[in-house]
């Protein structure tokens, strides 16, 4: 079989991607035909002012809402041509995600947080857990619950959690927007750290020194894509 070289490096190939939300009587354009392609390996950030779609293209590209046309492609396969089962199982074997708030379940402990989307898709994890805790910095902290964490830490865990299914490519919204500047810090250059060792990163954010770590900068202003392709 022959495949064009696109075909081997593209984890993400947008096209026309257009999302409308329907507020009462009034329709909220709030993506407009954004196309772009992200090859393997690239760290990108997305920026653009409030409003400006930037989140509801990352909840398109994660697979957590429906475009209302265009189409996607992850990893070489067309999302939304999927049935529902093989949608979600793409994104839990492709897709990391990573919110401004966490979101970590409080009731659980640091490894249980980790551990958790492994057991949805039924991987074995602990082992990978324990690297991943490692890798943040946070495996002395494994049976702490998180409240007994500061925002950073909590982030750290919270990166973990999103690679426990070792996937091809990490979203994150705003992940440093509820961080004090040097808090900040130690996500991005944790950022950078898992893109060098080949990780797709694409990232939203307001921050210019996370903006300025991504070595490709995408602009959103209207639900448009100002530069990039
Ligand atoms: N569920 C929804 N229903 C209706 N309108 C929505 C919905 N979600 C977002 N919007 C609208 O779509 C537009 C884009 O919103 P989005 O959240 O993607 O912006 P954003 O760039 O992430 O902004 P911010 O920087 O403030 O997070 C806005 O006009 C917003 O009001
Ligand atoms: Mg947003």
């Amino acid at each position: 079989m022959t495949t064009s070289p696109q075909e081997n490096t593209s984890v993400i190939a947008a096209q026309a991607l257009t999302k409308i939300y329907q507020r009462g009587r009034e329709e909220v354009r709030a993506l407009d035909a954004v196309s772009f392609t992200v090859a393997r390996g690239e760290f990108t950030a997305i920026t653009g002012p409030s409003g400006a779609g930037k989140s509801t293209l990352l909840n398109l590209l994660g697979c957590m809402d429906a475009p209302t046309s265009g189409t996607l492609r992850l990893d070489d396969r067309e999302v939304h041509g999927l049935d529902e089962r093989a949608r979600t199982e793409l994104r839990r074997s492709t897709v990391g995600f990573v919110f401004q708030h966490f979101g970590l379940l409080p009731t659980l402990t640091v490894e249980e947080n980790v551990v958790l989307p492994a057991l949805f898709a039924r991987r074995s994890s602990a082992r990978r857990a324990e690297m991943l805790l490692e890798k943040v910095g946070l495996l002395h902290r494994r049976t702490h619950r998180p409240h007994e964490l500061s925002g950073g830490e909590m982030q750290r865990v919270a990166i973990a959690r999103a690679l426990i299914n070792e996937p091809r490519l990490l979203l994150a919204d705003e992940p440093t927007g509820n961080l004090d500047s040097a808090t900040g810090y130690s996500i991005i250059t944790l950022f950078q750290q898992l893109n060098a060792e080949g990780l797709t990163v694409l990232v939203v954010t307001h921050n210019a020194v996370m903006t300025a770590a991504a070595r490709r900068q995408l602009a959103l202003r209207d639900g448009r894509l100002a530069d990039g392709k």
